[in-house]
């Protein structure tokens, strides 16, 4: 069976963009794959310095993935840190890679250039090795997100089939699965920009957990084209293209059939909104009843540490012996 691995950073609160891009995806493959979900709370720490932001933001995210669907009978939802593997096979992809390869990353480049004048840590600019041992500890063959993870997916590819050379073969090399429509949602308000927990403003943002007058709101106020007709066009008419996409993929149709029951951008901002109002709602209903017990939070998450860990022990166990460590 195929085997499907993503993670979701805990830094921010969750929007559309991650939702359609990614999670999403992983609740509607669930039954065709082996799927391993989690929170990479290791990785928010190139990004966060302050005492339990992390835990809180790590619990809120475990409850989102709950209540979009995944189902802990089908998918191993976990958290990074409670599996240790990570951090050792991380090292390890860290000597993998060269600092050449991690100097073209567009994510260490724009976040950094974000950061200038802060703090910026050694673990933002190697952050691609800890992802490469992500997914090769779990013999992903898939790895389901949106479209600003590919240079990072291509790098796992690349060190995966270095590692194989170097040491003989030990990983399974991935790819990036992406879909139809969502694997880019941009800024309401800037749709040249996607759509980004670290914009400037959260005006253009959709949270999953806005309330439906909030949402309607935003998507009213979305700024779109200058002439009036409603076409897919991502490059000459973006605005109005993010839009027909978002309800494309929030109801299951094409952005070409959307567009072509429209004359007027008011009722396609207005439907939009409904239709993402939708896609929300029982997901905001279950993510609130999942917070007000988090006793069987935490005991999903142990049992899911359980069986990821069993996996990413092997795995780890098996880069060592080819590597040639000395045995304990
Ligand atoms: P992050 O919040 O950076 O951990 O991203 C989690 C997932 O959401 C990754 O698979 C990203 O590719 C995806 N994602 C983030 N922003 C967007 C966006 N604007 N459109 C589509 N997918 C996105
Ligand atoms: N880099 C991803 C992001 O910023 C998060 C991530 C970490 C991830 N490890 C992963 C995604 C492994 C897929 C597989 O969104």
């Amino acid at each position: 069976m195929t085997r499907a691995l993503s993670f979701i950073q805990p830094t921010g609160d969750v929007h559309l963009g991650n939702f359609l891009g990614a999670l999403n995806q992983w609740t509607l493959g669930q039954h065709d794959v082996d799927g391993f979900y989690g929170v990479c709370d290791l990785h928010a720490l190139t990004v966060t310095d302050t005492p339990s932001v992390i835990g809180q933001n790590t619990v809120k995210l475990a409850a989102i993935l709950f209540a979009i669907g995944l189902d802990p009978d089908v998918s191993t939802v976990f958290v990074q840190s409670h599996v240790p593997e990570h951090a050792q096979l991380g090292w390890v992809m860290e000597c993998i890679v060269s600092f050449g390869e991690l100097s073209r990353m567009t994510q260490f480049k724009d976040k950094s250039a974000k950061r200038e004048g802060e703090f910026i840590a050694a673990g933002l600019f190697t952050y691609p090795a800890l992802m490469a041992a992500d997914i090769l500890l779990y013999d992903a063959n898939e790895v389901p997100v949106g479209d600003d993870q590919r240079q990072h997916i291509e790098i796992t590819r690349d060190i995966a089939i270095r590692f194989n050379s170097r040491f003989g073969d030990t990983f399974v090399v991935p790819k990036a699965v992406m879909p139809k429509t969502g694997a880019r949602v941009m800024d309401l308000q800037d749709p040249t920009s996607k759509m980004s927990k670290s914009a400037a403003t959260d005006n253009g943002l959709i949270y999953m957990l806005d309330d439906p007058t909030t949402i309607l709101k935003k998507f009213k106020r979305a700024v779109t084209d200058s002439d009036s007709e409603v076409r897919y066009d991502r490059e000459n008419k973006p605005g109005i293209s993010n839009l027909l996409e978002i309800q494309a993929a929030a109801t299951g149709r094409s952005p070409e059939d959307i567009a072509a029951g429209y004359t007027q951008y008011g009722p396609l901002k207005v439907d939009t909104g409904e239709a993402v109002i939708e896609l929300l709602r029982p997901i905001q209903a279950r993510y609130n009843e999942l917070m007000t017990d988090r006793a069987q939070l935490s005991a999903l998450l142990r049992s899911g540490a359980a069986k990821a860990r069993a996996t990413a022990a092997a795995t780890l166990e098996r880069a060592y012996n080819n590597i040639g460590f000395l045995p304990l």
